[in-house]
């Protein structure tokens, strides 16, 4: 790993979530053709990142919009959840047009110059997908001296801050930007990148559906995700820890992510 993550790292709170199971989670979500009113909490996010949000058909589903939906039933609030580009939620957020910003995103120093963030509510790794043939072998490969790599990332991620730094900056290649991790993963697939650096879920879901492609067993860099409220609004973020803590607490938040995430 690269010495300008260990900051990254540094940040990373060990937040270890030893619940039991038990209740259900019988919320609503994407309450898209209902109304909104004071009484709706509205989530930015961007649903291209499964498990965390992706479409089933019309409905945005996920681990995230199902810990959103459960937060809501807490607030005794209705979740309205608007699909956007990754890197517009966070000027979003600070603009007021959403309420939340929860979309697998990873605290960071410069985010934190521009939102507040809840307490963490899952681990990220950003990893990096390879064909099965590449000679990109270990993630220190791209790091080498003299190596050339062009790097897929979706805009605006920790992929794209990290390998823009490490290697376009470094003169050790170069990255290409897509709007969707899964623009990228294609890109891979007719070698117009020669690796993707993304986080690990999305990675293992993609890398699933496309034979031929692999994650490397060396990991770039781990984070923490959290939900990103406007700065001043110190009242909902105080809320919605207090309800994460209860969701955690009582079973519902693991069981959530047990429904996308099967441990191995
Ligand atoms: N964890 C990474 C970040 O915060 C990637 C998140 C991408 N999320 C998404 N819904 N597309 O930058």
């Amino acid at each position: 790993m690269k010495k300008n993550l260990l900051k990254i790292i540094a940040l990373t709170v060990a937040s270890i979530m030893a619940v039991s199971v038990m209740s259900s989670c019988g919320s609503k979500k994407d309450a898209d053709t209902e109304a909104e009113g004071t009484n709706t909490l509205t989530m930015a996010t961007n649903a291209e990142f499964p498990p965390y949000e992706y479409y089933d058909g019309k409905d945005i589903v996920g681990i995230d919009a199902e810990v959103a939906a459960a937060i809501a039933d807490k607030l005794g609030m209705e979740l309205k959840i608007v699909d956007t580009a990754f890197d517009s939620i966070i000027p979003a957020i600070q603009a007021k047009k959403y309420d939340i910003g929860m979309a697998g995103m990873t605290v960071n120093d410069e985010r934190l110059e521009q939102v507040n963030f809840s307490q963490p509510y899952a681990k990220g790794v950003q990893v990096v997908i390879v064909k099965e043939d590449s000679d990109i072998t270990d993630v220190d490969d791209l790091f080498a001296e003299g190596s050339k790599h062009n790097v897929g990332v979706q805009t605006g991620t920790t992929g794209d801050i990290y390998t823009t730094e490490d290697i376009e900056s470094a003169d050790l290649g170069t990255v290409s930007r897509f709007n969707k991790g899964a623009d990228a993963v294609e890109a891979l697939k007719i070698d117009k990148v020669d690796c993707v650096v993304i986080d690990n879920e999305p990675a293992k879901a993609f890398v699933e559906k496309n034979p031929g492609l692999k994650i490397l067993d060396t990991a770039y860099a781990d984070e923490d995700y959290a939900i990103a409220v406007a700065k001043d609004n110190t009242e909902l973020l105080d809320k919605i820890n207090s309800a994460l803590d209860e969701l955690k607490a009582d079973g519902t938040f693991q069981k959530i992510v047990d429904k996308y995430i099967t441990a191995k």
